[in-house]
């Protein structure tokens, strides 16, 4: 019985997906400036002097880049999670010199924190899960009540080419090659994608920001499109759907680049887990 769970967690975990952005993020693992722009926009909601003094826990944190700008603004604690052992390396690496950072090994699925930050945050991960509404209702979990929750994915406005030509060929070619010769493959896109920025593709927000970045930026986006396992692309009901459901106060959302939503929310005051874990516990005996 305890095998079959664990293997139903392992595959579950699988499919995210963490062994190829392993690869990516030991390729890839340089903090780059324009990168604060990038968690600025992807946190819309809250501004630098939110940070200040507050707890945080950044779940899929892959190399660590979004908790380094908290923890540069003045956060009390920042606890980053990723299951993938180069991650994690990279991301150690990255927030070395904060001495109130922490990096552990753990899952989005399976949370070790219950009540315990002021903001729970995820960043390019959920929209890669098998049950994603499992992982936020872990992130609500992990929140002190009234904390906030806050999670960035991709949105189905403005994502109709990706969704009817890039994704079928991800599904059915890229998610299965080897993630080495996806990267190399990644190179071709790349440069078509640079061309064409620089010979003026600029329909939405988000091709204005991807053209201030440098060739290798880029073809890390490309190569972080190609490999995943899944990738959801929610219109704006969905995600405020999802928000809802985890039982959120005060939520919002905000389009980002005109290709992605940011959606935050409260955990509501009265809800204590501990406490109802603990209730729970004394019922079941
Ligand atoms: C697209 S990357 C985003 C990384 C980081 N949040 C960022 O924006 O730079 C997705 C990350 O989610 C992690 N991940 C995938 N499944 C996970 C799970 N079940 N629990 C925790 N992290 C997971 C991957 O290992 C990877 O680092």
């Amino acid at each position: 019985m305890r095998i079959a769970a664990r293997n139903e967690h392992t595959s579950l975990t699988k499919a995210g997906s963490p062994d190829r952005f392993g690869y990516e993020w030991s390729e890839y693992s340089e903090m780059r400036p324009e990168y604060e722009e990038q968690f600025r926009r992807w946190t819309a909601h809250l501004r630098p002097e939110d940070w200040q003094g507050r707890s945080f826990l950044d779940v899929g944190c892959g190399m660590g880049r979004n908790s380094y700008w908290p923890l540069s603004y003045g956060a009390s604690r920042g606890v980053a999670i990723d299951v993938d052992q180069r991650s994690l390396a990279a991301a150690r690496r990255t927030l070395a010199q904060f001495p109130n950072a922490q990096v552990l090994a753990a899952s989005a699925y399976d949370i070790p924190f219950v009540g315990a930050f002021d903001i729970v945050f995820s960043i390019g991960v959920i929209h890669h899960l098998e049950q994603p509404r499992r992982a936020v209702a872990e992130m609500v979990r992990a929140a002190r009540p009234g904390g906030r929750v806050l999670i960035w994915v991709y949105g189905r406005e403005n994502n109709g080419w990706i969704v009817t030509f890039v994704d079928p060929l991800r599904k059915v070619l890229f998610a299965r090659l080897p993630v080495a010769f996806v990267h190399h493959l990644s190179l071709y896109p790349a440069i078509v994608l640079w061309c064409a920025l620089r010979f003026g593709l600029r329909r939405v927000g988000y091709f204005r920001l991807l053209g201030q970045f440098s060739f290798r930026h880029l073809r890390s986006i490309v190569f972080d499109q190609l490999l995943p396992r899944i990738a959801h692309y929610w219109p704006r009901e969905a995600v405020a759907e999802m928000m809802r459901e985890a039982g959120f106060a005060d939520i919002r959302l905000a389009w980002i680049n005109e290709v992605s939503w940011s959606a935050i929310g409260t955990k509501p005051p009265s809800r204590c887990d501990q406490q109802a874990e603990e209730t729970e516990g004394t019922l079941a005996k």
